[in-house]
């Protein structure tokens, strides 16, 4: 049996599903030249806007670790006995302009015509002429022959209200930005959506009126450094003081498997990119079986010489295998397959069928538990 790991997502081929997610390892030409050589099958580009940006004093990134044989977490100790539990960041944006970009996006797939290049862009959204910034944006992007947009609807560190995560929680904003950015894109339109929300079906929907071609999550988790019990101080501040910034790797794993189960049960026939915690090729199987047809990484790539050579090795290796072991050909093999696993948990059998009606009371008049019972959450 051929085992091709090539998909075709979005209109997009991908000589493999995975890619690394917007973020420091795609911050310039020559990480991602490096990504690319490495053997990603695409890249999204760190996010590009139009507004300044300057980035807090000292470590915009921290990693947040576990000790073994004790319940203690730490960004201050590592090494022999510690495992990653998370990545924590504050970073905003790319601090680099349009004009750096826009050469460089060019020559990178003239280096590279066959992977995917995907731009990440940002603007405000608060008034007409903001909306236009997106458009700029993306004919500038596009001109240089990137193969898709990421729209950035999810840094969850902006003070605007309308940017970022701001917009990723407004679903009529998140349509009204889709429908600018498709007036005047020729490629494929991807809306990267925030975890941070009640229910992220609205917000993929606004996504999908608005044109969206696919939808993307997670970015990172809003959070808190911890507070150091000897000093008192957030593990990550400046001057004693630290703002909200996003959590990543492992510990945001079954998070973003959660949202991802919403988006992809709710809209079975569209396209979703996969992101969070994603390590290794058991993590990314999670996504591809909810029905992910291709994922993106971060924190993992970063803790790995920057562009995660060893980590795309080992993922193409261990997909090869799996597919062989599993008698897989290709994706489409068993992308979704365990998307309906994810049922009410009324649906879940208990040890008397008859003892638990999803909370509620039986309808005398009927018998029946009431068909509310079966309403998600
Ligand atoms: C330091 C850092 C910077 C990031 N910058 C961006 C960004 O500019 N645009 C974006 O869409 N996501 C950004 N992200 C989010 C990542 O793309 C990704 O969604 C998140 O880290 C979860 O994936 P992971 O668990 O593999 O890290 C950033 C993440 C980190 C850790």
């Amino acid at each position: 049996m051929t085992i091709q790991l090539g998909v075709t997502f979005a209109g997009l081929r991908f000589e493999n599903p995975f890619l690394l997610a917007s973020a420091p390892p795609t911050e310039s030409d020559s990480n991602i030249l490096r990504a690319f050589d490495a053997g990603w099958g695409g890249v999204v580009t760190k996010t590009i806007g139009l507004h300044p940006v300057v980035n807090v004093v000292g470590p915009r990134t921290k990693f947040l670790r576990a000790l073994a044989d004790s319940p203690h977490l730490s960004m201050n100790k590592a090494g022999a006995g510690t495992a990653l539990h998370s990545s924590w960041n504050w970073e905003l944006i790319s601090n680099k302009t349009l004009d750096w970009w826009v050469p460089r996006l060019g020559r990178i797939k003239q280096a590279h015509p066959s992977k995917m290049l995907v731009a990440s862009i940002m603007a405000g959204s608060g008034s007409d002429a903001e909306l236009r910034h997106w458009q700029t944006l993306a004919r500038a992007c596009q001109d240089e022959g990137v193969d898709a947009l990421e729209l950035n609807l999810s840094c969850p560190h902006m003070d605007r209200k309308d940017m970022g995560s701001n917009i990723g929680k407004d679903q009529e904003l998140i349509s009204v930005v889709a429908q600018v950015v498709k007036e005047v894109a020729r490629v494929p339109v991807w809306a990267k959506l925030t975890p941070s929300t009640t229910d992220i079906v609205v917000e993929a929907r606004g996504a999908f009126l608005g044109g969206a071609d696919v939808v993307t999550s997670s970015n990172t988790f809003p959070s808190l450094p911890l507070i150091d019990p000897e000093t008192l101080e957030f593990e990550v501040n400046v001057d004693g003081l630290v703002s909200s910034g996003g959590l990543g790797g492992p510990a945001i794993l079954p998070q973003s498997l959660a949202k991802m189960s919403q988006l992809t049960q709710a809209f079975p026939d569209k396209a979703f990119s996969g992101i969070g915690g994603i390590g290794e090729f058991a993590h990314a199987l999670n996504y591809f079986l909810l029905g992910c047809g291709t994922v993106q990484v971060c924190t993992a790539a970063m803790l790995d010489h920057a562009v995660g050579p060893n980590v795309i090795a080992q993922l193409l290796t261990d997909m090869r295998a799996t597919m062989e072991r599993h008698g897989w050909a290709t994706l489409e093999d068993f992308r979704g397959l365990r998307r309906q696993a994810v049922v009410p948990h009324s649906q879940i059998r208990r040890p008397d069928a008859e003892s638990y009606r999803g909370g509620y009371d039986l309808d005398e008049s009927t018998s029946e538990p009431s068909p509310a019972a079966h309403v998600r959450g």
